[in-house]
Parts: structure tokens; sequence; C-alpha cells
């Protein structure tokens, strides 16, 4: 029995709680392609509550809820609301809680979801709280990883670039830590992933490496190469963001030492480390990851909503 109520930490699921919110989106995926909308949601309130910038995970999710056949409210910046005069974080949830049935959230805090869910009696969906975690980025990124290659037991999967600040690392890690996956951990010395995501790593007896050079040997052994942004935002100076910039660049002269059925993946947006010359090639998918986003988006809604 499944009991996913509020999505906060990827650290919190089991692999029967992502394989059931798989299977879900699969079968939201098929019910979109024949109907368009559903009515699973009809009547129900989702309010996105974007205390932080967002295209696709805002936009996808308010897709997901529109497709459900819910209705949306919310706000993309804090300028239009009370927080501007002053209220408190508590109060400003706690007010969201009364008009809706789902509250998806994101903010620029670490644990500002899970605040958020210690006051609303609704379902809170992390949406991505400052440097922590992205959990429905993760499970997206999974149903890619389904999607493309039939399993996620048995892959090799290397985690490329800022892993200390990017969130969907932090997310992802956790997340593939309940799946018999090979990680490589590719950064440079000093964006290597927090002590407590490793920690997790070695609590769930994930076979990993941390490596700083993304070598042809490694680049062989690849099913999956998942790259980020350097999250320059969350750097304490600029001095520090130069250093780390251009650390590793995915080109398809890096990647000719690749198996064909190689996949990169990246949650967008991107930056250098990712060129344009990348979306011609065998490898890119990372916008049918975006496009896969809505219905890993609609299955979580569902799940949390007791529907699905
Ligand atoms: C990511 C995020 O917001 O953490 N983007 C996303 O949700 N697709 C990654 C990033 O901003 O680099």
């Amino acid at each position: 029995m499944v009991k996913l109520y509020d999505v906060l930490s990827c650290k919190d699921l089991d692999k029967e709680e992502f394989l059931h919110v798989l299977k879900k989106a699969s079968e939201m995926e098929c019910l979109v392609s024949k109907k368009g909308k559903l009515n699973l949601l009809e009547g129900k309130i989702v309010t996105m509550a974007f205390f932080e910038p967002s295209t696709r995970t805002r936009l996808s999710f308010e897709t997901a809820a529109h497709r459900m056949g819910a209705d949306v409210v919310g706000f993309s910046s804090t300028e239009s609301t009370s927080v501007k005069k002053g209220e408190s974080f508590e109060d400003t949830i706690k007010t969201i809680d009364q008009y809706s049935d789902v509250i998806v959230i994101r903010r620029a805090d670490a644990g500002s979801a899970k605040r958020a869910a210690e006051v609303a009696s609704a379902p809170v969906i992390n949406a991505g709280d400052g440097p922590n975690e992205h959990p429905t980025q993760a499970m997206l990124d999974l149903y890619t990883i389904m999607k493309e290659k039939g399993t996620i037991d048995g892959l090799t999967i290397g985690l490329i670039g800022d892993l200390k600040h990017a969130r969907v690392m932090h997310s992802l890690a956790h997340a593939l830590s309940n799946f018999n996956v090979k990680l490589y951990l590719l950064s440079p010395e000093f964006l290597k992933q927090p002590p407590e995501v490793m920690d997790h790593l070695k609590a769930k007896n994930v076979r990993f490496e941390e490596v700083s050079a993304l070598n042809d040997e490694i680049i062989k052994d690849l099913d999956v190469l998942y790259t980020v942004r350097v999250q320059r935002e969350r750097f304490p100076s600029e001095e520090d963001y130069l250093k780390a910039r251009g650390s590793y660049i995915i080109t398809p002269n890096l990647l000719k030492k690749a198996r064909n059925d190689l996949i990169v993946l990246h949650p967008l947006p991107r930056r250098e480390e990712l060129p344009p010359e990348m979306d011609d090639t065998p490898y890119a998918r990372y916008f049918e990851q975006a496009r896969n986003g809505v219905y890993v988006r609609m299955a979580l809604l569902g799940v949390v909503a007791r529907v699905l």
C-alpha cells in the first residue's frame, strides 16, 4: 500500500513508492495521448506557491493539474503577495491551505517545504527548496530513464558537474539509491555531493566512484550521463562561481567513445555545460525529459490527492 502524501525529499520514499509513481505516470501518458484532458481531479484546487524563479517546473505542474481536470491558482514571485507586507511564511502557508487541495511549493531556503507541510493539512509537494532537494525532478528523471532503457536496475549512471549545489543531483542520488545501479559521481573536489547524500548512498550500499575526470574508460561504461548547470546563485562569491564554470562541457567530440545507446539528460535550464550542438546527436533526451515531467506530475498530483 503506497502512503505517499507530502512529497518533501527523495530520502523519505522507498522503491515501491517510486515504482508506483512511474507506473501511474505511464498510465497518464497513455490516457493523455488519447483524451488530452482527464477529470480525475475535477473540483480540486492545486496551488502553485512559487517564491523562486521557475519555467519548467511551474509550467509542467500547471499543465499537469489542468490535464487532470483541476483548477490552478498561485503566484510565481513574492512581489505580488503579502510576504511584501511582512507576513510570516507560516501564515502565508496556513492561508493558502484554506483554499487548496494540493500545495506545490518552491522557495530559496532548504527545509521550507517541510516547514510548509508542518502547518498545512493539504498535501505539500516540494518543487525545489533552495540547494536541498527537488524530488519531483528526480521522479521525472527516473521515468525518463525507465522509458528509454526499460529498466533502472543494472544501469551505470554518471552524475556530472555541480553536485554540491544542484538540488536535482541530491534528489536523484537519493532516488537512485533504491535501485541496483553503479554511479560515477563526477565533479571537481570542491563541488562534490554533500556529506548527507554520501552517507545515504553508503547506508544503502550503492556502488559508486567519486572521480574528477571524465575519461574514455568511464564514458564507454555509461548508460546515462546526467549533467546540470553550475548553480551560480548558490555560490558565496562570483569569483568562486567563475572557478567552477566550464568544469565539464559535454560535446559530441568528448563522447566519441560512448556506447550508441548512451542517453544524455539535463534538468534544464542549460548554460555552457551542454552546448546546442549536442541537440542533434542521438544521445540527447533532455527535451523529452522536460515533456515527461507533465506525466509524472499528473501521477503525483493524483497519488497525493488519493485518486490514483
Ligand atoms: C533545476 C532546478 O530548479 O533546480 N531546474 C528545473 O527544475 N528543471 C535545475 C537548475 O536550475 O539548474
